[in-house]
């Protein structure tokens, strides 16, 4: 068993083949964090003490028992778990008031507990495997004076780099204690030589790969919104300075969460860092009454020396088949139209059964019909909450039927979470958006937020949906979340409990997600949120594809689709063809499929030549779809870096074939070029049938491909694929 304690040192090692993590049980000042990082088999106590933790003993003989202060001071000590009060003075992991007004707490080592594979957290995602994947160490600490227990959870995998980690908080005083903060991991490191790397952004801009160095003081990424944002992601990675795509330590962590969270970075003035991720403090107090518990997310740990794209590729191997329904692992995904771009508001039963007739002769298999569909909704400034058909509009069991003579799936979008003031559920139940006491509520979009704190709104919204997906035969639900949370307050939740309301609110979220999932197995589930606003590891867990950006056009998205890329599987990346003309139809198809691919126009415009066009397209799209959705991404140029390229490519788990792409976003300096392949096989000979040429692996990796001039105009792109010659 990959997990194991040492009683004569007191260490607890979790490890496998390529990590080791290793905590120390102090007598008296709880949990030392000792080690994380390369496997190893023997470690020397002393040293790994000496600099960790420096103190004496803790108390004093005496009439009166004192603890005894660190020999330097708390501040060089790595803690697994630190708490509030006892003189570490850097953030911490937990903060608790109880029913004193009291915060110190001590929490203190009780018993540990290791058992084979992981178990599944209530109402929250995670990551999930068998007995063979994961082994699990759960670890109770105790703090006497408040009575609040605290358990913290890690799970190993057995074949990857990747300890997740979660922490339980259970009152067991007979009065009310107030959870301030309580992150899921904390994870100190010895110095701060490392660079801090984690994703930014904006409405049709989202996740921009951006690093600094580790600096004095604290960095912060997090979220206020009631969603994970446009404006970040809730992942990072530190990494040794000298760390790119191909080696250094990556220590990396990504959040398992789609509500507010946080992500921060401290160094103490002895220059050690503490990292630590959980739901945001600035919008969470939660009140936990006697024998009640709190469960806090998940955060997925990863370590590899091997660079930043060894830590892309881990994330998607992992979460393709440890985080995305099983269901979704096997079987294809089919391929696409969405009428948004190309319809927006203005459809028919007609109209639709013409793009179904041209849509089939094109390759399409799937119809989803985006916004616009129910209640009186023909402008986004009416209808959210209202999720029954406009039969004045459309006759949807007409439009399924035509689909199916052509043995064509029909998706459908929904906006579970917002309601219009301009609708019947508003009407009947006012109640049932969010607003705060004696205050006018803010609209976006004309639309306000449901509150999903609420079992009984929480009811409806699924009751709607699931009389749709039982009257009508729909395959795949676009879940979509137009705007942020504004007054958050809910009368229910009362004074004592409304700290409560953001997480609260996606937990109401994840239970119609879960619900949907477990009635209606066979549905599609592709999230978005204002283009890419809720891409995270949470939302990835209910539905397999997330809708990466509202910017659509291809050389635009390239910085988008690399940063999304860096830390979630190219096969959850919602990438369409649009209309969009200021990129050619082959460059979009050749962006589009480095993630799902699919279209997003109107197929009754297109003329003779671009119809053909998609055709080929779409045979390349299944000749692919492997190697795109499962294959192993490397970054060969980033667009982010070099505004005059960019490459990527994919090569199948065997190593018997692979894709290469090449753009080149704006015609640069230099007009000839050469560029060196990654992870063939060197030993392995590959033939090209767009060069029509066989080249060796090696020669690729070291010497690489000659570019001509007819790649290197703004705009144009090129796709070469590799097929083993055995
Ligand atoms: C959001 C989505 C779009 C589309 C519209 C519909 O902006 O990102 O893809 O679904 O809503 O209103």
């Amino acid at each position: 068993m990959p997990i194991k304690f040492n009683s004569k040192d007191n260490v607890l090692h979790l490890y496998n083949k390529t990590i080791s993590y290793l905590i120390f049980i102090s007598n008296d000042k709880g949990l030392i964090h000792l080690y994380f990082g390369p496997n190893l088999k023997k470690y020397d106590l002393d040293t790994l003490v000496y600099h960790t933790i420096h103190y004496n003993s803790k108390y004093v003989d005496g009439q009166e028992k004192f603890n005894s202060l660190f020999d330097l001071n708390d501040e060089t000590s790595m803690m697994e778990f630190p708490d509030f009060g006892t003189g570490d003075y850097r953030s911490v992991a937990v903060k608790i008031k109880n029913s004193y007004g009291d915060c110190t707490t001590d929490f203190q080592y009780k018993k540990h507990k290791i058992t084979k594979g992981k178990g599944k957290l209530e109402g929250l995602p995670s990551l999930y495997g068998t007995e063979n994947d994961f082994t699990t160490l759960q670890i109770f600490l105790q703090d006497k004076v408040s009575k609040v227990e605290a358990v913290l959870e890690y799970n190993i995998m057995e074949n990857y780099p990747i300890i997740t980690r979660n922490v339980k908080l259970v009152n067991k005083s007979s009065n009310d204690i107030v959870l301030k903060y309580l992150y899921s991991a904390c994870l100190d490191f010895p110095t701060m030589d490392y660079n801090f790397y984690y994703l930014t952004g904006q409405y049709c801009k989202e996740r921009t790969i951006r690093h600094n160095k580790v600096q004095p003081g604290i960095q912060m990424i997090s979220s206020l919104e009631g969603k994970s944002s446009h404006h970040t992601t809730p992942f990072c990675a530190l990494t040794s300075l000298d760390a790119c795509e191909d080696y250094g330590d990556v220590y990396s962590i990504n959040f398992i969460y789609s509500g507010n969270f946080e992500i921060r970075v401290e160094t103490s003035p002895c220059d050690s860092t503490r990292l630590l991720v959980g739901i945001n403090p600035e919008t969470f107090e939660y009140c936990l009454t006697p024998y009640e518990s709190f469960q806090s997310p998940e955060a997925v740990l990863l370590y590899t020396n091997k660079g930043l794209g060894e830590m892309t590729r881990i994330y998607h191997k992992v979460f393709n088949n440890h985080l995305i329904s099983k269901r979704w692992q096997t079987t294809k995904r089919p391929l696409l139209l969405n009428s948004w771009e190309g319809c927006i508001f203005d459809f028919d039963t007609e109209k639709l059964l013409k793009i179904i007739d041209e849509s089939h002769e094109l390759g399409i298999e799937m119809l989803v019909l985006d916004d616009g569909w129910f209640g009186k909704r023909n402008s986004d400034t009416s209808s959210l909450g209202d999720w029954y058909v406009n039969k004045d509009k459309v006759d949807l069991h007409k439009v399924i039927n035509h689909l199916h003579k052509y043995n064509m799936k029909f998706g459908l979008w929904f906006e579970p979470e917002m309601i219009c003031p301009d609708s019947d559920l508003y009407r009947k139940h006012p109640n049932y958006a969010i607003k705060s006491n004696n205050r006018y509520p803010t609209l976006m979009r004309h639309q306000m937020v449901l509150n999903m704190t609420s079992k009984e709104v929480c009811d409806n919204v699924y009751q709607q949906i699931s009389k749709m997906l039982d009257e009508y035969e729909i395959d795949y639900i676009k879940w979509d979340h137009n705007r942020s949370i504004t007054e958050a307050y809910s009368k229910e939740l009362g004074y004592k409990h409304m700290g409560e309301f953001y997480h609260r609110f996606i937990l109401g979220t994840y239970s119609i997600l879960e619900k949907i999932n477990t009635n209606y197995p066979n549905v599609l589930i592709e999230s978005c949120c204002g283009g890419g606003g809720r891409y995270d590891a949470g939302m990835l867990y209910y539905g397999p594809q997330v809708w990466t950006s509202d910017e659509t056009d291809a050389i635009a998205r390239l910085t988008i689709q690399e940063g999304t890329s860096f830390c979630f599987p190219c096969s959850s990346m919602g990438s369409h063809v649009t209309a969009n003309p200021r990129t050619n139809y082959n460059t979009k198809a050749k962006v589009a499929m480095m993630g799902t691919f699919g279209y997003e126009l109107n197929p009754l415009t297109l003329s003779q030549d671009i119809k053909e066009m998609i055709k080929q397209q779409i045979k390349e799209y299944h000749q692919y779809y492997n190697l795109t959705h499962f294959g192993n991404l490397y970054r060969l140029i980033s667009p982010s870096v070099n505004p005059y390229k960019a490459s990527w490519m994919f090569v199948s788990d065997n190593k018997d074939e692979a894709l290469f792409t090449y753009v080149v976003p704006l015609r640069g300096p230099q007009s000839l070029s050469y560029i060196k392949l990654k992870g063939l096989d060197e030993n392995k000979d590959y033939y090209c049938p767009q060069l029509d040429k066989t080249f060796n692996g090696k020669f690729l990796m070291t010497y690489g491909l000659r570019l001509t001039f007819a790649w290197v105009d703004t705009g144009q792109a090129i796709s070469y694929y590799f097929k083993e010659v055995k």
